[in-house]
């Protein structure tokens, strides 16, 4: 094999294939990080919730306030109608921004009211956080 082409491979194979990729907008791309951020800790909550991973409670502590910190910064993160080629976010954000703040608000609410006292309590109090995260995904979005 030639020697440039195997130097364009291993390229390709260590640059990670992120959404962020190529976001030039710095609004745009802090709210990408603020939202990836939030789908992480939602995740790991997720994980122990399934019993896929141990009931830890600092690490569900951390990753809670990591969704309330997050849900908090929303408004300010979407203030600007900031766009990027690939940003998600649709314009009927700025046309609706009470309902979309007050998602955000239901959002941080429904992460402070996370039990992560038992593993059941955690997946039902996560299916109502979840249910915060689809419904203001379904209305402001893009479908992938
Ligand atoms: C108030 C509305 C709102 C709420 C609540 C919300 N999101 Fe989002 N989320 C968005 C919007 C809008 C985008 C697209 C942002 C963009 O691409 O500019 C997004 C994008 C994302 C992304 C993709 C980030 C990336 O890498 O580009 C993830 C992951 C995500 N949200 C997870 C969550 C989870 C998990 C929750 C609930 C715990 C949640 N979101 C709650 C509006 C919301």
């Amino acid at each position: 094999m030639h020697r440039r082409t195997v130097c364009l491979i291993a390229i390709l194979m260590t640059t990670p294939v992120m959404a962020h990729d190529g976001v030039k907008d710095p609004m745009v791309m802090a709210r990408m990080d603020a939202m990836s951020a939030v789908g992480k800790a939602a995740k790991t909550l997720g994980e122990m919730a399934k019993g896929e991973a141990p009931l830890h409670q600092a690490k569900a502590r951390m990753a809670r306030d990591t969704l309330s910190l997050g849900a908090g910064k929303i408004p300010a993160l979407f203030e600007s109608p900031a766009t990027d080629p690939k940003s998600e976010a649709l314009p009927l954000i700025w046309e609706n921004w009470e309902d979309f703040t007050a998602r955000a608000q239901a959002m941080q609410a429904a992460a402070l009211e996370l039990d992560f006292t038992t593993r059941n309590n955690l997946s039902k109090s996560m299916k109502t956080l979840g249910a915060t995260c689809g419904g203001c995904h379904e209305r402001y979005r893009m479908d992938k």
